[in-house]
């Protein structure tokens, strides 16, 4: 009975720090919302928000968690997990590893050596794990984005599709690292429906509640909390937390891993999801970022977080495992 007294103090006390950081933070107004793709500068800049999902499906939710934004690379991750689960480990790794590059995100480099993208939370890896989607069209690979998103979310996501037309008319890189996979043989020869592919996961809207859900089925060993349905399976979903803490948070990853130590990924929408493996998710948004393309706030919110609840993954002690 204590113990149950116990964890109920620690959720009060959780969602009591989440309310004054976020309160506090709100007057962080350091960074810009992207702009390379002229459609994500649209956004309201002020806009922000917390959610967290523990693995038993308990939310705490502050500020602007209703409000959608496109969730970039933080679909990365997903297909990651996609691609594991359909193909298995070693097609993927034939296409893309997992060396923290230490780079921008669309930087143009593959692993020479081995003849694959770096890893696949970089662009030049993510292109490589989209070509990966079976299906014979757009249509139908389209398809089986969006319902994996559904087992994530509960419901079929929206594509912005403003963002999207802005993505396609300005993904030049994009479009040069995509050719590149295919003159090195590492991608099929569909590469524009492939990238136009890569622009929709990019332009799908998600609420930074939902982000937190993503977080916790993953944090959750690939079990929904809610719905209780597998999303990917326990191995995938430690790969998928695997690379997240070496590779998700792009040139910022090891100064990340050091400080905060949480497993992450952050998207260019402002969207940054962390999971705790067996406690839960926490999920940030605020569109504006520092030069790692990284949501200023959002970095806070989980330094904070990290250091007031020792949530790094090799703290000895933390409080939510006894
Ligand atoms: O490839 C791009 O430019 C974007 N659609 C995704 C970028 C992204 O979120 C990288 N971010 N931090």
């Amino acid at each position: 009975m204590d113990e149950v007294r116990a964890q109920e103090r620690l959720v009060e006390w959780f969602g009591d720090v989440c309310q004054d950081v976020h309160g506090r933070l709100a007057a962080l107004t350091d960074g810009e919302p992207a702009s390379y793709i002229p459609e994500l500068a649209n956004v309201d800049p002020d806009r922000f928000a917390i959610a967290t999902v523990a693995v038993n499906g308990q939310p705490t939710l502050l500020g602007d968690h209703e409000h959608r934004f496109t969730i970039q690379s933080i679909s990365k991750l997903l297909l990651y997990g996609l691609a594991l689960e359909t193909h298995g480990r070693d097609q993927v790794l034939r296409r893309a590893g997992v060396a923290p590059t230490g780079d921008p995100f669309n930087a143009i480099e593959l692993d020479d050596a081995l003849h694959r993208a770096p890893n696949p939370m970089v662009n030049s890896g993510a292109i490589a794990i989209t070509d990966m989607v079976d299906g014979d069209s757009f249509e139908e690979r389209a398809d089986v984005v969006l319902a994996l998103f559904e087992r994530y979310l509960g419901h079929r996501p929206d594509v912005d599709d403003a963002v999207c037309a802005s993505e396609y008319s300005t993904g030049h890189r994009n479009r040069a690292i995509g050719y590149l996979l295919l003159d090195q043989g590492i991608i099929g020869d569909r590469v524009e429906e492939t990238l136009d592919l890569y622009f929709m996961q990019c332009s799908i809207l998600i609420t930074t509640a939902d982000l937190a859900m993503i977080g916790a089925t993953i944090a959750n060993n690939g079990v929904h909390p809610v719905t209780g349905e597998r999303v990917v399976g326990p191995k995938v979903a430690r790969d998928m937390l695997t690379v997240a803490l070496t590779c998700g948070m792009y040139d910022y990853a090891g100064e990340w891993a050091y400080t905060v130590g949480i497993p992450a990924k952050s998207g260019v929408g402002g969207g940054i999801v962390g999971m705790i493996p067996g406690v839960g998710g926490i999920a940030v948004f605020s569109p504006r970022l520092d030069e790692h393309g990284n949501s200023v706030r959002g970095i806070r919110v989980f330094e904070e977080l990290s250091q007031e609840f020792d949530l790094h993954v090799f703290d000895a002690d933390q409080p939510w495992n006894p």
